[in-house]
């Protein structure tokens, strides 16, 4: 089984907005480790996406694009439920526009944040041919000023991530 969320974003503030809204789904399901691809030409908002779901998620200052240092991690504060008390849980934003290989990716140690703890969204996930199979994929495709967005789980726990999403009344499909 998939789930599936269909999005027009009509300006960027649109995106900015249901990237506003996948933070709170991640925050509803207690912030879970997933692996979130983003596919989308140059420009077509996928920076701008991540950066509201990082806001969202409580990180301040400036969120930079990770097109020139490849990673930029983050550290997040989230609730246990089991210890009742906040732990940190990492989240990575990265961007493999510079890669063309899977041995690139694996050379440069990126395997190793792939550790199944940590919260990674990936800008150009198809330039890492070897990359595990996403929890959720999102796809940006560019109409003039507006985006359709669709976003696909590819795992049980991005299935559930959009389940929540959907009966929190946030989005339609
Ligand atoms: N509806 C929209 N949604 C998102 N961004 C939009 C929209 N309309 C215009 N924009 C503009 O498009 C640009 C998107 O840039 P962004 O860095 O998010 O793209 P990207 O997909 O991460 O590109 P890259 O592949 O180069 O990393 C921004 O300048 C943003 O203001
Ligand atoms: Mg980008």
């Amino acid at each position: 089984m998939t789930a599936t969320l269909l999005r027009h974003c009509a300006d960027d503030s649109a995106t900015s907005q249901l990237g506003a809204e996948l933070g709170r789904a991640l925050r509803a399901r207690g912030l879970p480790p997933l692996l979130i691809v983003l596919h989308g030409e140059l420009g077509a908002g996928k920076t701008t996406l991540v950066r509201a779901t990082l806001r969202e998620l409580g990180v301040r200052g400036r969120i930079k694009s990770p097109s020139y240092a490849l990673v930029e991690p983050y550290n997040l504060e989230k609730l246990d439920l089991e210890l009742k008390r906040s732990v940190q849980i990492t989240a990575y934003h990265i961007d493999l526009y510079r890669f063309s290989s899977s041995e690139e990716w694996l050379d440069a140690g990126l395997g190793d944040v792939l550790d199944g703890k940590s919260l990674c969204f990936v800008e150009w996930p198809e330039r890492a041919p070897g990359l595990p199979t996403a929890d959720l994929d999102i796809r940006i495709t560019p109409r003039g000023e507006a985006r359709e967005v669709s976003l696909h789980s590819g795992s049980p726990a991005g299935e559930a991530l959009i389940d929540c999403w959907a009966s929190a009344g946030a989005g339609a499909g």
